[in-house]
C-alpha cells in the first residue's frame, strides 16, 4: 500500500490501518499544522498509562494519592479556559438561512481562509504550523456501541493528550473503531488544536506550559461536508469532539437530513436517558433533556427516596441520546459515549451517592480543588470545607482567604471552579443500565424537558398533545451556569435544551420534531409522552426566601412515579394553562414533609408571570419567524386564551 511520508515527518501508520482516505487526510492536517510527530492510538491500557504519565511529567496532570483515589488525576486548565465558548462556535453551512438566527455563521470559504488556507491578503491560517513542536495524535472513535447499525465512527486528530485520555474514557476509542472503518468506511473528520506551537526561546530552550492554549478560540462545523475544526481551547466540549461538536451538531444535521432518505430522519438530543423499573418489575424508559449543568447527570442515576422500595433507577446515559424509529414506530434510544464529563460541585453522598461511588478510582478531575492529603473537594462536597485546600489556580485556599477574596456578591471565592468536572468511564456507575450498551438501544416511553427557573414554570406539567409538548419544549427558558463562558444566570430562552448544539436552524428543528411525530403518529404508533418540569422554583419570601422548595434529587422520583402513573393511565391530574399538572394528592408523600402550601408555592400558574412568559415566547417565534411551524403560533393562543380565562 501506498504510504504517504513527509518531508521530515513519518506518519507511523500501523501496519494495520488500510484506510488510505484516512492516512491522506492525516497526512494532509500534519503538514498543514507543522507537527513533530504523528501518533496512531490504539487505545490499549499502555498507551492511557504511557500518556498520563507524559501528562504528569508535563504537569498537566497531578496524581492524586492513590491510597484515597487509586489511579486518578487533577488537572487544572488555564483560567480563561474554563467552559464551552459559544460565542466562539460556528456553524458554517453554504447558506446562513441553514444555520438558522440562534447559530454564529460565517461562509464556510471564509472560515476555511481564516483556519486552513490563510487569506488573499496574507494573513497566515490559524492551523498553519499549530502543532509545531507537538506530537499529533490520531483518535479514531466510535459514538454508540460498535459496529451498532446506529453508531458513527469520527477520527480526532489532536496536539493534546489530555484530550486524548478524555477521549478514551468518554468514547469506543482506538483500534477497535478502526477495525469497524474497515479500508474506506466512512468517518467525521475532527481537527483540534490547542494553538499552542512549541518554539525554542532565544536560550534554545523549549518550554511548554501545563495547559496550553490560546486566547483566540473557534469551534467550527461544516455541516455539509460534516466537518468539525477546534481551535484555542484543550476544556470540554471544545476539545473532545465526540462530544458536543459531532454527537450533537453534526449528528443533528445528519438525523435532519436522513428524512429524505427514509420519511422519518432520526433524533441527536442533549438528553438523559434512564430506566425505571417499578416494585412490580415493568420497567420503563425516559430521555430528558435539561440544559447544561441543570441535573442531567443527577437524574439519571437518582437513588429513589425511603418508602420507594422496590423502584430502581437505572442510567443508559447522563448527556447525550441519538433516538431513531424502530420496525414497530416506537422510538429507540442510544448512548453515543461511553463516559461522562459531568459536573463536580453540588455532587455529594447525600445529592448522588451513585455518582460519588462511580469517582471512587479511575478519574480524571479537572478544576477542582486538592486537599492536604492528596484527594479531591469542591463546594458542596462537604457541609464543612476543609480548614486549608490548594484551589483549581494552585493557590492556597482557606475559608478565611475565600472570604477576604468573596466576589462583588459577598460569596467566598469558591476553591473549585463552578463547572469543575470529572471524567469516568460509564462501567463505574453501580447503577449502570444491563441494556446501556445495547445496540438496539430502548424504546423510549417518555421525554421530559426542564429549565433551571426560580419561577413561574410549574413543578411537572404533561402535554396533552404532542404538538403541545413540541410547544413546551421550544419555549422552554433556563437560567444560564457556569457550564457556558459568561454563564450568569440570566434567563434565556433554550429550546429544548439544544440552544448552543443544533447544528441547523432552530425553526428547522421544531418542524423536524413535529413532523417526526405526525409521521409515526399516521403510522399508528404510539408515541412518547412529554412533560415539562422545573425542579428549581425558589420561595419569593418568609425564611426560606431565595431557596429552593422543591427538595429534588431523589425527591424528584415522586414526579417520575407520577408520570409513570399518568402512562399506566392511574395518576389524576388537573388542567392548566398549557397542559396538565398533578394536585397534590395525585403525588406520594410517604417519607417527605412538603405542605399543601409548599406544593401550591411550586405549581401555581401566576396569570401576570405567564402573560410575561408569552412575550418570551413571542420574541422568540419572532427571531425565528422563518420557517416557524405555524401550529407554535396557533399553540400559543390558545394558551393565551386559557390564561385570559382565569
Ligand atoms: P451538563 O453535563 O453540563 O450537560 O449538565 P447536567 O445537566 O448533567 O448537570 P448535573 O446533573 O451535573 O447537575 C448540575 C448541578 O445541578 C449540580 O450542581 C447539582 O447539584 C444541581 N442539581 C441537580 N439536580 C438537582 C435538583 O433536583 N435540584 C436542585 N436544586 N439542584 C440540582
Ligand atoms: C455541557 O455543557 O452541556 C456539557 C459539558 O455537557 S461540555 O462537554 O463541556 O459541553
Ligand atoms: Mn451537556
Amino acid at each position: 500500500m501506498n504510504r504517504p511520508t513527509l518531508e521530515g515527518l513519518r506518519l507511523n501508520v500501523p501496519a494495520y490501518v488500510e484506510h488510505t482516505r484516512l492516512i491522506d487526510w492525516v497526512a494532509q492536517v500534519a503538514a498543514l499544522t507543522e507537527a513533530a510527530d504523528v501518533h496512531w492510538c490504539d487505545g490499549s491500557e499502555a498507551e492511557q498509562q504511557q500518556l498520563t504519565e507524559r501528562l504528569a511529567a508535563a504537569g498537566t496532570l497531578m496524581k492524586l494519592n492513590p491510597l484515597k483515589r487509586p489511579r486518578s488525576f487533577l488537572a487544572r486548565s488555564a483560567a480563561s479556559d474554563v467552559a464551552r465558548v459559544e460565542d466562539r462556535t460556528y456553524i458554517c453551512s453554504a447558506n446562513q438561512e441553514d444555520a438558522g438566527p440562534t447559530n454564529n455563521w460565517i461562509a464556510p470559504a471564509a472560515m476555511r481562509e481564516r483556519l486552513q488556507t490563510g487569506s488573499p491578503d496574507g494573513t497566515p491560517a490559524l492551523f498553519k504550523g499549530a502543532m509545531k513542536g507537538r506530537t499529533m495524535y490520531v483518535v479514531p472513535f466510535s459514538m454508540g456501541p460498535l459496529g451498532s447499525p446506529i453508531a458513527h465512527i469520527g477520527v480526532e486528530l489532536t496536539d493534546s493528550p489530555y484530550v486524548v485520555v478524555s477521549m478514551r474514557t468518554m468514547t469506543r476509542m482506538g483500534r477497535r473503531a478502526l477495525d469497524v472503518l474497515g479500508a474506506d468506511g466512512d468517518f467525521v473528520p475532527c481537527v483540534h488544536s490547542v494553538g499552542a506551537p512549541l518554539q525554542p526561546g532565544t536560550d534554545g530552550q523549549i518550554r511548554d506550559v501545563p495547559w496550553p492554549c490560546n486566547d483566540t478560540k473557534y469551534i467550527v462545523h461544516y455541516p455539509e461536508t460534516r466537518e468539525i475544526w477546534s481551535y484555542g481551547s484543550g476544556y470540554g466540549g471544545n476539545a473532545l469532539l465526540g462530544k458536543k461538536c459531532f454527537a450533537l451538531r453534526i449528528a443533528s444535521t445528519m438525523g435532519r437530513q436522513a428524512v429524505q432518505a427514509d420519511g422519518v430522519g432520526w433524533l441527536a438530543e442533549h438528553m438523559l436517558i434512564l430506566g425505571v423499573t417499578n416494585p412490580q418489575g415493568r420497567k420503563y424508559h425516559v430521555a430528558a433533556a435539561f440544559p447544561s449543568a441543570c441535573g442531567k447527570t443527577n437524574f439519571s442515576m437518582m437513588v429513589p427516596p425511603a418508602g420507594y422500595n422496590g423502584w430502581k433507577v437505572t442510567t443508559i446515559g447522563d448527556d447525550i441520546a441519538w433516538i431513531k424509529p424502530g420496525v414497530d414506530g416506537r422510538l429507540y434510544a442510544i448512548n453515543p459515549e461511553a463516559g461522562y464529563f459531568g459536573v463536580a460541585p453540588g455532587t455529594n453522598h447525600h445529592t448522588n451517592p451513585n455518582c460519588m461511588d462511580s469517582l471512587q478510582s479511575d478519574v480524571i478531575f479537572t478544576n477542582v480543588a486538592l486537599t492536604d492529603d492528596g484527594d479531591v473537594w469542591w463546594e458542596g462536597m462537604t457541609d464543612t470545607p476543609p480548614a486549608h485546600l490548594i484551589d483549581w489556580q494552585g493557590r492556597d485556599w482557606t475559608p478565611a482567604i475565600a472570604q477576604q477574596a468573596a466576589g462583588p456578591d459577598g460569596k467566598p471565592r469558591p476553591a473549585a471552579h463552578p463547572n469543575a468536572r470529572f471524567t469516568v468511564s460509564a462501567t463505574q456507575n453501580p447503577v449502570l443500565d444491563p441494556q446501556w450498551d445495547n445496540p438496539a438501544g430502548v424504546a423510549l416511553d417518555a421525554f421530559i424537558f426542564g429549565g433551571r427557573r426560580s419561577t413561574t414554570v410549574p413543578l411537572v406539567t404533561e402535554a396533552r398533545t404532542w404538538v403541545e409538548g413540541v410547544y413546551m419544549a421550544a419555549t422552554m427558558g433556563s437560567e444560564t451556569t457556569a457550564a457556558m463562558a459568561g454563564g450568569n444566570g440570566a434567563v434565556r430562552r433554550d429550546p429544548f435544551a439544544m440552544l448552543p448544539f443544533t447544528g441547523y436552524n432552530m425553526a428547522d428543528y421544531f418542524q423536524h420534531w413535529l413532523g417526526l411525530g405526525d409521521k409515526l403518529a399516521a403510522a399508528g404508533a404510539k408515541l412518547p409522552r412529554i412533560y415539562c418540569v422545573n425542579w428549581f422554583r425558589k420561595a419569593q419570601s418568609g425564611e426560606m426566601s431565595g431557596k429552593f422548595v422543591w427538595p429534588g434529587y431523589g425527591e424528584n422520583m415522586r414526579v417520575l412515579e407520577w408520570m409513570i402513573g399518568r402512562l399506566e393511565g392511574r395518576a389524576g391530574g388537573s388542567d392548566n394553562v398549557f397542559g396538565i399538572s398533578p394536585r397534590y394528592d395525585d403525588l406520594r408523600w410517604d417519607g417527605l414533609a412538603f405542605t399543601r402550601d409548599q406544593f401550591a408555592s411550586v405549581v401555581g400558574i401566576d396569570k401576570a408571570a405567564w402573560q410575561q412568559e408569552l412575550v418570551l415566547h413571542t420574541e422568540l417565534f419572532n427571531q425565528l419567524e422563518h420557517h416557524l411551524p405555524p401550529e407554535l403560533p396557533a399553540t400559543q393562543a390558545q394558551i393565551h386564551e386559557r390564561l385570559a380565562a382565569l
